[in-house]
């Protein structure tokens, strides 16, 4: 890489599971990394720990609503990347005044969060998530910066099914709804060549390599492991329905989950109801195969047939 191509890239969340992998790709790409954190706590000091490691300096910002400290520490970076947990009153309650901080530092390209379901593509009212990220999208639009949105379909931790971070296999609405979904370090390595491409500015991108369904996917893990007597659950969509409206909004029920339960079933709603976790016909949104034709992901069966992704470690018998 020359000096001229080597960006400044501040990673708001870098301790975060997106923004781990993002920081651990944009450094092997050459890139000077900002990896911006609350502070260190019990939670984030093997991630801060392991960004040392390979030359990635911490960047502390305890409040991250402070838009004039946050402006002098996204200062000098041509990008900012926001990867911090994400639920509806986080997003409305931080996203925009980092996006303030960036105008003030005069960030050339803003990343909004989010990292998850084509939410440009969807109409308001699918799910209290999508609806805080689609507001916040449109101030990005209006900022006067430049801005990308990456889609990189399902996390496979949370859309492969597994034992490690669910009680149980469970399926939900519609089994033959298809949707893309990929693991998280290709995530990492394929976001970071998005938001640093002179070809995305303006634009969205959608990861579609591994495309799956549900049945699909749980026919595959039965047929790999054939001597596990697999206890699968089936979520119909009249429950969706009913929970992504009347759902806890503020309990967080799932093993390993982040987002409280309502908008956890609004993102099952779009997912396995709408069959809208991606999309590729927005007008703005390229896709990541015809960008990075060369790039090599691994495979749903693959991270399937691997037993400390299925089931953790120690692995249980039969
Ligand atoms: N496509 C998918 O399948 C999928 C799955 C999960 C998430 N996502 C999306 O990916 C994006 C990033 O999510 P993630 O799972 O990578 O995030 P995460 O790991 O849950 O959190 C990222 C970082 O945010 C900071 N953080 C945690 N709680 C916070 C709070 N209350 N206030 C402010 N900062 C807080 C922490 O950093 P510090 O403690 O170091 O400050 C944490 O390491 C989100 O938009 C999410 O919706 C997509």
């Amino acid at each position: 890489m020359t000096d001229s191509s080597r960006q400044h890239i501040a990673v708001v969340g870098a301790t975060g599971q997106v923004g781990m992998a993002l920081c651990r790709a944009l450094n092997r790409l050459g890139h000077e990394v900002k990896a911006v954190s609350r502070g260190r706590s019990a939670n984030n000091r093997n991630q801060l720990d392991a960004l040392e490691a390979l030359g990635i300096s911490p960047v502390f910002q305890q409040n991250l609503k402070d838009i004039d400290s946050m402006a002098a520490a996204l200062s000098g970076c041509d990008v900012a990347v926001v990867a911090l947990r994400a639920n509806a009153r986080l997003v409305r309650e931080l996203e925009p005044p980092i996006l303030e901080a960036a105008r003030l530092a005069q960030v050339r390209r803003f990343v909004p969060d989010e990292f998850g379901t084509h939410t440009k593509a969807l109409e308001y009212g699918v799910g209290t998530l999508f609806d805080a990220k689609k507001e916040f999208q449109e101030q990005v639009f209006a900022s006067g910066l430049e801005w990308t949105l990456v889609f990189p379909g399902g996390i496979f931790d949370y859309f492969l099914p597994n034992l490690r971070l669910f009680e149980r296999i469970t399926t939900f609405g519609n089994l033959q709804c298809t949707f893309p979904t990929h693991a998280i370090e290709d995530i990492g390595t394929i976001s970071a060549r998005i938001v640093t491409d002179p070809r995305t500015a303006n634009k969205a991108v959608q990861m579609y390599a591994n495309v799956v369904t549900q049945e699909q996917l749980v026919n595959e893990l039965k047929r790999i492991w054939p001597d596990y007597d697999f206890e699968v659950e089936h979520v119909p969509t009249e429950t969706i329905l009913y929970l992504k409206e009347h759902g806890d909004p503020a309990r967080i029920s799932a093993k390993g989950g982040s987002e409280p339960d309502r908008e956890r079933h609004g993102i099952n709603y779009a997912t396995y109801v709408l069959c809208r976790l991606a999309c590729l016909d927005d007008l703005d949104t390229l896709n990541a195969n015809d960008l990075y034709p060369d790039h090599v992901y691994q495979k749903p069966e693959e991270a399937l047939a691997d037993p400390k992704f299925v089931f953790g470690e120690p692995r249980p018998t039969g």
